[in-house]
C-alpha cells in the first residue's frame, strides 16, 4: 500500500520477508547494489535524506556482522547511532517492551532489535511509531536474506530456477527465512535435514503458496546426497543457535553431524556451486566454544569442514560484506521512502 510520500517503503517496519512482495525484496537488493557501487566509487557520493537522523540498536543477543553493518551503514548515511547491549538497558527486566517502544519512539527515527521471540519485535513495532528493523529473532533473520540474495545474484546473474540446499537445523531463523525468500523469489529450496529439524508445517504451507506464484519448488529430504545433488548453493548455519541451552549440544551433534558440509557434498552439488553461511561458523578450533566442544565431544569442525570454508566454493566473506550494503538499503528506503541513490 502506498502512503502519502507515494512510497511503499516509507516508515515501514522490516520484521519478516513475509510482509514484503517479491518486487519489493528485489528493489531492496538492487538498492543495496547501488549503494555498494557508490561506496566503492573513487569519490563517494553522499546519500541524502538521512543526515542528522538518530537510530537505536537494541541487542539482547550478541553480534558482529549485524551490529557493525547497522553502525557503518548509519554513519555512511550521516546518521547518529545509540547502541544498547544485551545487559545495559532496562528492557524486559525493569521495563516492558511496550513502554520501551513508546519511550524510544519519541527519541529515535528508527530502531533495530535483535532478540528472542518474534512477538517481541512485533510488539516493539506496534508501539514505537517509527520503523523497526528485525536484526534477528528466534524465528526470522530478514536482513541476512537480502545479503544472501545479493550474493547469489552476484554469482549467478539471475535468481529464478537457482537451487539452494540448506543443511542443518532448518526450523530456526536462518532456515525459515531462506525458505521464505527462496519461495517468494522463485529459487528452489531444498531442506536437507533430519525430519525433526524441518520447518513448522504452517510456514511450509505458506511458502508453498509463495512458490506456486513464483514457480519455485520446495523439497524436503533426509538424504544428504539427494538433497545436495546439483544444487547451486549449499548453505548451512550453526547447529546450536544463540539463546539455546548448552545441554542441547550432545543431541545436535548426534543428529546433525551427518549433515556437515564436506568436500563430498560440494562435489555432489552443481559444477558452479557456491558455499554460503550466515556466520559465525565453527569450522576449526580457533574459538573458545569450538575448543570446548572439541574437548567434550571429540569433533574438530562442526557444520562445515575447514576445507570447504576456506575453499574456492566459499563466498562467506562477500556475503558478510553484503550485510552492510543491504542493511543500508533497508534503513534508507524505510526512513526516506526513496529506492534510488542520487
Ligand atoms: N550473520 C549474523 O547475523 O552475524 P552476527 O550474529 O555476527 O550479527
Ligand atoms: N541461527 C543462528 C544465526 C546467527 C546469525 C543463531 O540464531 O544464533
Amino acid at each position: 500500500m502506498l502512503n502519502d510520500t507515494g512510497s511503499a517503503f516509507y516508515k515501514r517496519h522490516f520484521l519478516t520477508l513475509k510482509d514484503y512482495t517479491p518486487a519489493e525484496i528485489l528493489t531492496l537488493v538492487e538498492l543495496a547494489d547501488a549503494f555498494r557501487k557508490n561506496k566503492k566509487a573513487p569519490v563517494r557520493k553522499p546519500a541524502t535524506g538521512c543526515e542528522g537522523m538518530n537510530i537505536a540498536l537494541i541487542f539482547e543477543k550478541t553480534s558482529t556482522r549485524t551490529r557493525c553493518s547497522f553502525e557503518v551503514a548509519a554513519h555512511d548515511l550521516g546518521m547518529n547511532v545509540t547502541y544498547l547491549d544485551p545487559t545495559s538497558s532496562q528492557i524486559g527486566k525493569k521495563e516492558s517492551i511496550k513502554d520501551t517502544a513508546r519511550v524510544m519512539g519519541r527519541m529515535f527515527d528508527g530502531i533495530e532489535y535483535r532478540g528472542y521471540g518474534q512477538e517481541i519485535v512485533e510488539e516493539l513495532a506496534k508501539y514505537a511509531g517509527v520503523p523497526v528493523w528485525n536484526g534477528l529473532t528466534n524465528e526470522y533473520h530478514p536482513t541476512q536474506m537480502l545479503a544472501d540474495i545479493l550474493t547469489i545474484k552476484d554469482n549467478f546473474g539471475s535468481l529464478k530456477g537457482i537451487t539452494l540446499a540448506y543443511m542443518g537445523d532448518a526450523r530456526y531463523n536462518t532456515g525459515n527465512s531462506l525458505m521464505i525468500v527462496c519461495s517468494k523469489l522463485g529459487l528452489n529450496f531444498v531442506c536437507c535435514a533430519p525430519k525433526k529439524y524441518w520447518p513448522d508445517p504452517a510456514l511450509i504451507k505458506q511458502c508453498e503458496e509463495y512458490a506456486s506464484a513464483s514457480g519455485a519448488k520446495i523439497k524436503f529430504t533426509e538424504d544428504i546426497m539427494e538433497g545436495s545433488r546439483d544444487a547451486q548453493v549449499i548453505y548451512t548455519d550453526v547447529w546450536v543457535s544463540m539463546g539455546e541451552p548448552d545441554y542441547i549440544w550432545a543431541e545436535r551433534i548426534h543428529d546433525l553431524e551427518p549433515y556437515r558440509v564436506t568436500m563430498d557434498v560440494m562435489k555432489n552439488a552443481a559444477m558452479d556451486a557456491i558455499f554460503l553461511h550466515c556466520l559465525p561458523s565453527f569450522h576449526d578450533l580457533k574459538t573458545t566454544t569450538g575448543k570446548k566442544i572439541s574437548e567434550k565431544f571429540g569433533i574438530n569442525e562442526m557444520e562445515v569442514t575447514d576445507e570447504v570454508f576456506e575453499s574456492e566454493y566459499s563466498r562467506v566473506f562477500d556475503e558478510a560484506e553484503n550485510r552492510m550494503h543491504t542493511i543500508k538499503a533497508v534503513m534508507y528506503a524505510t526512513l526516506t521512502g526513496k529506492t534510488t541513490v542520487s
